[in-house]
């Protein structure tokens, strides 16, 4: 008879804890998918006092999540903690240092850490899962490293963040504003630890440098990740661009230009009939343009204790069959080097909104900061402001190089006629 296969788990919270409720709600048929039972030994967290709503008896209590990685009756150590140090760091090391199998869903730790973790994968032979890490209970991690591991992906973006998506989505839908949504995000469980993380576009650069990690074969390079986040987003802008037939979303994009890699997170306008653009909540999706197979999309709930936890099942059930894959698809030793590509030649559509004094002259003076640096107008809309008797004027570029816009708006933003700063988003025309 087949040994059920060893877990010690670390860290009780939103996913923790949805682990050990999916894998006793489901105990059977994960049982019978993976070959062998999946059996929760012993387990981690801060405060042992604390009800998880679990039923955690018969399993041992652990106060150095640490210790998880030295027990003999652990097979498969999983790391819900978070945080791409500290403990969490030392305890992937220790496991897979000591040739023991890691899940994590923490892409804090992969995005700054993936390299060396793939290593000590590498060298003792054991697996490195971490599906859950990116995009929730979407099965990208398995779609880029094996479903499409035969073609070469130019490109791969998405909205990676339940959170920042969540909150533009009830925004826009609801008219709420940024603080309330973003309570409710948190209480559902979305949020991490520290918010900032997700809404400054930190959390989903994590996902984009782990995804470009496996679709290019190249190293997790999270400071190559240029970012920005939703903090700036107002209403206004999320009507404005629902007038001129789009959605703000928060994007992360990555793709190979000329040879190097280009990484991006920021809110982008897109059309309304993009599938992104329909991805609504806390959903997530991904698009994966790669050759032969075409265009792929995968949409599917990013956050939240049930979809996380599917994928760190998803992982243990793969450990538990045996799968020795290795953890970025390839060995190391086979990953490129990729240069970061600039954005200054980038062409693109932008959208671009200013809050003007109210005089002649001033629209004149917007389009001659334009004119100066080659940008041309599609369409424009000035409409009087509801708080005072200045005008907000917005814009919508053709295409353009995007050191030449950002020109024009240093320009725009010297003039006197226009107070505070100017706000401008990318199109993805995708
Ligand atoms: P929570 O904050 O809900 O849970 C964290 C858990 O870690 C808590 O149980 C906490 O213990 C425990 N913990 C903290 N420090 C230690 C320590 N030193 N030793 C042992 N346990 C410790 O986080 P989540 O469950 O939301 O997230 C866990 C991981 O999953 C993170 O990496 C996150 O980025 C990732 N993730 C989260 C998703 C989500 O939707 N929430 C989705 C995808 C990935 P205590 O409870 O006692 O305080
Ligand atoms: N805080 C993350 C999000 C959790 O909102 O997407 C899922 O990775």
């Amino acid at each position: 008879m087949t040994l059920p296969l060893r877990i010690g788990l670390a860290g009780l919270g939103t996913v923790g804890a949805g682990v050990i409720r999916l894998l006793a709600d489901n105990a059977d048929l994960i049982g019978r998918r993976a070959g062998r039972g999946l059996v929760v030994t012993a387990v981690s967290a801060r405060d042992r006092g604390r009800d998880r709503g679990v039923d955690l008896s018969g399993i041992d209590w652990v106060d150095d999540a640490t210790e998880l990685a030295g027990r003999d009756d652990v097979d498969v150590v999983v790391e819900l903690i978070g945080g791409s140090d500290g403990p969490a760091l030392t305890l992937a090391r220790r496991t897979l240092g000591g040739g023991k199998a890691l899940v994590t869903a923490n892409k804090a730790m992969i995005a700054h850490h993936g390299k060396e973790l793939a290593g000590l994968a590498e060298t003792g032979d054991v697996a490195l899962r971490y599906e859950a890490a990116v995009a929730g209970g979407i099965p990208v991690i398995k779609a880029l490293s094996e479903g499409a591991a035969a073609n070469r992906v130019s490109r791969v973006y998405g909205l990676l963040n339940g959170t920042c998506n969540y909150i533009l989505t009830r925004m826009e839908a609801e008219g709420l504003d940024f603080a309330t949504v973003l309570a409710a995000a948190q209480a559902a469980g979305y949020a991490e630890a520290d918010p900032s993380f997700d809404i400054d576009g930190i959390d989903t650069a994590h996902k984009l440098a782990i995804l470009a990690a496996l679709a290019f074969g190249t190293a997790p390079a999270f400071d190559a990740v240029a970012t920005q986040g939703i903090r700036a987003i107002d209403k206004v802008d999320i009507d404005h661009a629902a007038a001129l037939g789009f959605r703000i979303k928060l994007v992360g994009l990555a793709e190979m230009v000329d040879g190097k890699l280009f990484q991006r997170v920021h809110p982008a306008l897109l059309a309304l009939g993009h599938p992104l653009a329909a991805t609504a909540g806390a959903l997530n999706g991904v698009v994966i343009e790669a050759d032969p197979v075409g265009r792929l999309f995968l949409e599917g709930r990013g956050a939240g204790e049930g979809p996380t936890a599917s994928a760190v099942v998803a992982d243990l059930i793969d450990i538990a069959r045996g799968n020795t894959a290795l953890p970025f698809g390839m060995p190391i030793a086979d990953w490129a080097t990729l240069a970061p590509a600039d954005r200054d030649s980038r062409q693109g559509r932008y959208y671009l909104r200013l809050t003007v004094a109210d005089r002649p002259g001033v629209l004149a003076e917007l389009a001659a900061a334009l004119r100066d640096h080659g940008v041309s107008i599609e369409s424009l809309i000035q409409r009087p402001s509801q708080a005072d008797a200045s005008a907000i004027v917005v814009m919508v570029t053709h295409l353009t190089e995007e050191a030449a816009l950002l020109a024009s708006l240093a320009q725009m933003a010297a003039s006197p006629s226009v107070n505070g700063a100017p706000v401008m988003m990318h199109i993805l025309d995708l």
